[in-house]
């Protein structure tokens, strides 16, 4: 258990809410078993009773036996609300923690990590987490107090009869652990086939232009058919081991019920027990057998959330390269400079720089040229410190991109992606994304400096248009544009277009930039672009093509 130890620093901030939850399991069960008593005595007393009529005695008891019901249903309720709240908090706080270390790691590191497996790592693996906190901890607990309060109960009644009734319960836990185990194998096996579906469904209709146009329905019906069959099969073979669960548990009641009818019998014809206190054996043992089936579930479910548990580790022990390590807030002018800056992507080993050097003052342009794959857009992220050069260093005014406050530098930099990207949400946030508190005249006065306000207005909602999945309800050039905007509405010190211009004929591409002329005059701009025509506007041209590749015009 101990990738599982990590947990405890959670537990003992919610020690308060778990001490009650103790307390209130240690009620619910005290109550359970106390009522059990008086069914035998209620028994005993109307078979020693000839009359039929009203017998106040039997009243009482009934009486007893209501209001212990009620007290152990309402400490129930309450080891619930406790004991299921703070596992409930804790699996919150998890959340919380994985989600905020995947926002701190570089870029490099996302690659590393897939989406599908940071789902996994919320999803189910915290899922199993909590199993084992709430649950887990819940059931544990209820059966050591349960075992406890009932076993002197029944030793107080007869020895021999307890030890006989008693035995056959941790063999049906093992039982149980053992169905567990295997239907949890088995129901991951069935997720995985079912999230095969789910991949697939997604891949197919979000491409689905491009089936339809090579004409494959009937080869994606058929895949698909195949994966639904995998379903079934893997659903179907759940389904059968967990038939066993219910059976080896009722199998085990009659069992006992045999054993008890078996001894208490005996017992009574020697005289030894009243026909109540076989009465109340019966409640005991089957007060019994659901904890000690849950207690085999809970061992299987704290197995799979150790491993859970254990990956949750490693992924929030991974560090981050790209580390902060000034908090001081200050403007930012623009003069970039690179010196002897190589990078090689750690994961393929790709050199996409070599020794790359280059000055820009603050306020002026620059364009970056170059055949596809020489490293352009590896420059616009090295310039945003998205990733760290492998050697050599990036000067921002005057001193080491690594030594200013990373949040404030990124303050100061407009970047435009050569992937337009748009969150599913109005256009209007979506360009006031840049900025804390964006007023709607800032966001027009961008729009309009991107050209994309007139396309905008003829929308129905205009700026509350909803743009969709990662904008599809749009053009490329309009979603282009849109990100223009969004990096123009944060008045930056350096604007960096990552190809930024392609989508758009070159009208449009003209109109914008003649429109943002006084934001390039105004700051350091970086063009990276395959079109001359774009790049004759800019005070020098890097090109990245090998042999030019120190040649700054
Ligand atoms: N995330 C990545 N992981 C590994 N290698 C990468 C990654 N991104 C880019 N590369 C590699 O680095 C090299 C430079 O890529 P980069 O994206 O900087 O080229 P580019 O000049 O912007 O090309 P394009 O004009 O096609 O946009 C390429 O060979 C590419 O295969
Ligand atoms: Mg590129």
């Amino acid at each position: 258990m101990n990738a599982l130890k990590t947990l405890n620093p959670y537990f003992w901030k919610h020690k308060n809410l778990l001490f009650y939850g103790f307390l209130f399991i240690i009620a619910s069960n005290f109550f359970n078993i106390f009522k059990v008593q008086f069914v035998g005595k209620s028994v005993d007393e109307i078979s020693n009773t000839n009359s039929l009529g009203f017998n106040k005695q039997v009243l009482i008891y009934v009486a007893i036996i209501v209001g212990s019901s009620l007290l152990t249903g309402f400490f129930t309720f309450m080891m619930r609300q406790t004991i299921i709240v703070a596992s409930r908090e804790i699996e919150y706080e998890l959340k919380n923690k994985i989600y905020n270390h995947y926002q701190e790691l570089s870029l490099t590191d996302f690659k590393r990590t897939t989406i599908g497996d940071l789902m996994n790592r919320l999803s189910e693996d915290v899922v199993a987490v909590r199993m084992y906190l709430g649950p887990g901890v819940m059931y544990v607990v209820n059966l050591l107090i349960l075992l406890i309060i009932t076993s002197i109960y029944m030793l107080n009644t007869n020895v021999e009869m307890t030890l006989w009734s008693l035995l056959p319960l941790p063999v049906l836990s093992f039982l149980i652990y053992k169905v567990s185990s295997i239907i949890n194998k088995k129901s991951k096996i069935m997720q995985k086939s079912q999230s095969a579906i789910s991949t697939f469904v997604q891949d197919s209709f979000s491409g689905i232009r491009v089936v339809k146009f090579f004409a494959k329905e009937s080869y994606i019906e058929k895949s698909y058919g195949t994966k639904v069959k995998d379903y079934q099969d893997k659903s179907l073979d759940l389904a059968k081991t967990e038939a066993y669960f219910f059976t080896i548990i009722l199998f085990v009641i009659g069992l006992l019920n045999v054993v008890i009818l078996l001894i208490g019998g005996q017992k009574y014809m020697a005289n030894e027990l009243s026909v109540g206190k076989i009465a109340d054996f019966f409640l005991y043992i089957n007060i019994l057998i659901f904890p000690f089936s849950m207690v085999g579930w809970v061992t299987s479910v704290n197995q799979r959330a150790e491993a859970s548990m254990a990956r949750i580790n490693e992924f929030l022990d991974m560090k981050t390269d790209i580390i902060n390590t000034n908090n001081e807030v200050y403007p930012i002018k623009g003069d970039i400079e690179f010196r002897n800056v190589s990078y090689v992507y750690p994961n393929t080993g790709i050199k996409a720089l070599e020794n790359l050097s280059f000055k820009i003052e603050a306020g002026k342009s620059l364009a970056i040229m170059g055949k596809t794959g020489s490293g352009k857009s590896t420059i616009a992220l090295l310039l945003c410190r998205l990733i760290d050069p492998t050697e050599g260093e990036i000067l921002i005014d005057g001193k080491n991109l690594k030594d200013h406050n990373l949040e404030n530098y990124r303050k100061f930099i407009g970047y435009i992606p050569q992937e337009s990207f748009l969150f599913s949400d109005t256009i209007e946030n979506n360009i006031g994304f840049a900025i804390d508190k964006p007023s709607h005249q800032l966001v027009e006065k961008y729009s309009k400096k991107a050209d994309v306000h007139k396309n905008i207005v003829e929308f129905k909602d205009q700026y509350k248009t909803m743009v969709g999945e990662r904008g599809v309800m749009l053009s490329g050039g309009q979603k282009q544009r849109i990100c223009i905007a969004r990096a123009l509405i944060k008045e930056p010190s350096v604007l960096i277009f990552d190809d930024s211009l392609s989508a758009l004929d070159t009208e449009t591409e003209e109109n914008i930039l003649q429109n943002i002329e006084n934001e390039i005059q105004n700051c350091t701009s970086i063009i990276i672009t395959h079109r001359g025509s774009s790049a004759k506007r800019a005070d020098k041209i890097l090109n990245l093509t090998p042999i030019e590749n120190e040649n700054l015009n």
